[in-house]
């Protein structure tokens, strides 16, 4: 078992990654606490008997929801919160969260608002979840007006991260996982980032023999960002790369069109594109991302899309300063800097790179 150490002052935690973690689930889930399993209904279907087993003699409360980015509201947040009120949860009592990144942000949220916070496990089980959204304590939950807009910074106490539960992810999750898995070579290291794009197949195809190395390493750069800096005062908006365009894509079609991952994607080639635009990076090294972000073959084209209303919706990025557009920007090999642009600049870069 590989272990990352997040050593945030006064709530470090581990991540354990390791093969078949949950078939010793129950030597992490003390009995001295009630817990609340926080799953979808897909992930139960898969993992729900091994829970049981495993728990048996500690049966956990189950609250299950249907799967989908719809569902990351304030409505299934207050009706998780009335069940565990109905189960008589106290402040000492604690939240598994057991999914993707949909429920890792929700119940986490549940758990920083609960009684004015109690203490939570992640257990992500995709691959989005795993390099990314477990680690960091950011939590919350979407308006129709803007994602991820009402929420708390709340670290969970342990992520534990078992790379095997990936071999029942649908193909498009895992091509979900790697705009995220890209993005860390990007703003961290470039070597990572050559060695992502020379395995993406061996990525695609969960070779074993990789995952928990490049799992490991996603999480690694992750807990350095959020130990220097929790609360996104500083770099850590470092980790937006590709977001400000992600989100509005999101937002624009309504959750329905794009996974996260897969906008977060289209978010890094057209950011990579504005960074050649404005002259910020070498021809070469943009040529290098686009290429990768090729590789995946996900759909590039902004066909349909209206960029002045993609732009209206940047207007409200949580990450803007004084009316200006926030993007994270590839600046170098492995480097990354915020540039705030007006609204006008913006729109007119992104008129002249999108393809359509
Ligand atoms: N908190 C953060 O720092 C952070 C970072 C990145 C993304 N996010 C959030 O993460 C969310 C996206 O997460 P996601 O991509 O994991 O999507 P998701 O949670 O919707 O999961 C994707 C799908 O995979 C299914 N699934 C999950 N695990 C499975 C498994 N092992 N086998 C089979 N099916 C499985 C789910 O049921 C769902 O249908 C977005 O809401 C995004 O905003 C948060």
């Amino acid at each position: 078992m590989e272990k990352v150490r997040v050593d945030i002052e006064n709530k470090g935690y581990d991540i354990k990654i390791g093969e078949k973690l949950l078939d010793n689930i129950s030597s992490y889930i003390s009995n001295e606490y009630k817990w609340m399993i926080v799953t979808d209904s897909n992930v139960w279907s898969i993992y729900g008997e091994l829970f049981e087993r495993e728990l048996g003699g500690n049966k956990p409360v189950l609250y299950s929801i249907t799967p989908g980015e719809e569902q990351k509201n304030l409505h299934t947040v207050t009706e998780i919160i009335k069940s565990m009120l109905e189960n008589n949860f106290t402040r000492g009592d604690k939240i598994i969260a057991l999914g993707g990144g949909v429920i890792g942000d929700m119940a986490g949220f549940c758990a920083a608002i609960f009684m004015r916070g109690i203490s939570f496990v992640q257990i992500p089980t995709t691959l989005l979840a795993q390099v990314d959204s477990s680690v960091g304590g950011k939590t919350g939950v979407n308006l129709p007006e803007a994602k991820n807009i009402i929420g708390a910074f709340h670290q969970p106490e342990l992520v534990l991260i078992d790379t095997s539960v990936l071999k029942t992810l649908p193909p498009r999750e895992v091509v979900t996982g790697l705009g995220e898995i890209i993005k860390y070579g990007l703003i961290e290291d470039y070597s990572f980032f050559r060695y992502v794009v020379s395995n993406l197949n061996g990525i695609i195809s969960l070779d074993q023999g990789i995952m928990p190395g490049i799992i490991k390493r996603c999480c690694e750069i992750k807990a350095k960002i959020v130990t220097q800096d929790e609360r996104e005062r500083g770099i850590r908006k470092f980790l937006n790369l590709g977001h400000t365009i992600a989100h509005a894509l999101e937002t624009a079609t309504e959750y329905k069109i794009y996974t996260h991952g897969e906008a977060v994607l289209l978010g890094i080639y057209y950011e990579a594109k504005m960074a050649l635009k404005m002259g910020l990076i070498e021809n070469a090294y943009g040529e290098e991302i686009l290429r990768a972000i090729k590789a995946t073959k996900i759909n590039l084209s902004l066909k349909g899309f209206s960029v002045s209303r993609l732009i209206d919706i940047m207007i409200n990025d949580k990450k803007n300063k004084d009316n200006r557009i926030s993007f994270i920007l590839p600046r170098g090999r492995g480097r990354v800097e915020e540039y705030l642009l007006e609204r006008n600049i913006a729109q007119s870069i992104l008129l002249d790179i999108s393809e359509v």
